[in-house]
């Protein structure tokens, strides 16, 4: 049973404070778990509580949430079984009684949440992806490689957020590893040749000044070539589009002009014609309902179409998305819903309607691999944790690594069946 709960103020990879946890059980185990933090967030996230006090970090110290921890989730929850990991958060959930944990924060509970399950797979002599995953979590994920960064994330003329490059067909994580850092190292080569080449970004991709979303496509596709690659079959490419964030009344603003959506659907669809594109995700506005039906009716048998702040890892806005037939693809994040038992609620809800599921890190981050583990445990098959470069990002890509080797001739990697119901 759980005998104390310990709470401290750290920071993340952008050197903002975050939170972490720790969970003493009174066996003598321990968990220890640390919360992400995006910057182009979804309006429907879940509430990350901060001070909000301009003499400490701009506003954003997180004290407020380590006092949330110890003074008011620590006294509910001592003395309950760390096993019962659905009853442990839904007793934080009502303790805080909001519908987007806003009174003690979803930064606070997720943070007890995640710490709990560690301590609870100690206690029971099993790693986490074990414990959360059962016998059958043995399938390695597919990493989708976020290498040129765009949007909101950079300060150049690329729209579009994401590039992402995907090793669809290594044969083992460990090989898809190794190429995705081949790719990198190309790229990096190709950028520093045309004057091109400029420090990394939040989640380590380069952010190169460049004319157009296409150029970088361009970019991606001589990489894959020149690290002795053939685009689409065994590295394909990947979009994180993050529309909302140049979606203005119900119009879109790229390549320096303003579209309609039927246009910027017809655009999508034109670039995932022209190049080896496997996943678009947030091709649109997180409340442009009825174009996002749209774009599925025009790429979903052919594309993975991911809803990021569209879904955020919310099973309503999931159902919803469902029920309209929109998307064929949701993006995990755990800090978007603020809980464990309810990020795993989402992912059954997904693969029961025959959505794939991407489990994803913040742009963010902390030297947390839970979500490694979470990808395995959760047979996901794909995982977005950024770039070649930054070991907040590495981090999870080397715990992966690890996994492999100890699930040995067990292990399975995701490959195209990973892509699920959009693949190529
Ligand atoms: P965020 O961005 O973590 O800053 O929200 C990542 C994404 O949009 O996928
Ligand atoms: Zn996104």
């Amino acid at each position: 049973s759980i005998e104390d709960i310990r709470a401290r103020e750290i920071l993340d990879s952008r050197g903002r404070p975050t939170i972490e946890a720790e969970v003493y059980l009174a066996d003598g185990a321990t968990g220890l778990a640390q919360v992400p933090s995006g910057a182009s967030t979804g309006s429907f996230e879940a509430h990350e509580l901060r001070d909000g006090d301009p003499h400490r970090y701009g506003g954003k110290g997180v004290l407020r949430a380590v006092e949330n921890v110890e003074q008011t989730l620590a006294p509910e929850l001592i003395g309950l079984n760390a096993l019962e990991q659905v009853m442990i958060d839904r007793t934080m959930i009502d303790v805080d009684g909001t519908d987007n944990k806003s009174k003690i924060g979803a930064n606070a509970i997720l943070a007890v949440s995640l710490a709990n399950a560690k301590a609870a797979a100690q206690a029971v002599g099993l790693p986490l992806y074990r414990y959360l995953g059962g016998p059958l979590a043995n399938v390695l994920p597919v990493p989708l490689m976020n290498v040129i960064n765009g949007g909101a994330h950079a300060d150049n003329n690329v729209d579009i957020q994401e590039f992402m490059i995907v090793p669809i067909g290594a044969p083992t994580f460990r090989e898809a590893l190794r190429w995705g850092a081949e790719v990198f190292a190309s790229l990096s080569q190709i950028l520093k040749a045309d004057g091109l080449l400029s420090g990394v970004g939040d989640e380590g991709g380069y952010a190169p000044n460049l004319t157009s979303n296409q150029s970088a496509l361009d970019l991606l596709v001589a990489a894959i070539e020149k690290a002795g690659y053939t685009p689409g079959e065994q590295v394909a490419l990947a979009l994180d589009v993050a529309a909302t964030e140049f979606h203005d009344n119900g119009r879109y603003n790229y390549d320096g002009a303003s579209h309609t959506p039927p246009e910027l659907i017809q655009y999508l669809a034109k670039l995932a014609q022209q190049y080896p594109i496997v996943s678009i995700e947030d091709g649109l506005d997180e409340e442009d309902w009825a174009h996002w039906q749209q774009l599925t009716d025009t790429l979903g048998n052919w594309v993975q179409l991911v809803g990021d702040d569209l879904f955020v890892t919310n099973s309503q806005r999931l159902q919803q998305g469902i029920d309209q037939g929109v998307g064929n693809s949701i993006l995990i994040k755990v800090n978007q819903i603020g809980s464990l038992t309810e990020t795993l609620e989402t992912v059954d809800l997904a693969t029961r309607c025959r959505y794939t599921s991407i489990i994803s890190h913040r742009s963010g981050e902390t030297e947390d691999t839970t979500i490694a583990d979470l990808a395995v445990a959760t047979r996901a098959g794909q995982i977005k944790t950024g770039s070649l470069s930054r070991s907040e990002r590495l981090a999870k890509y080397n715990r992966l690594l690890r996994i492999e080797d100890e699930l040995a001739e067990q292990a399975i990697y995701a490959g195209t069946i990973g892509m699920g119901p959009g693949q190529h």
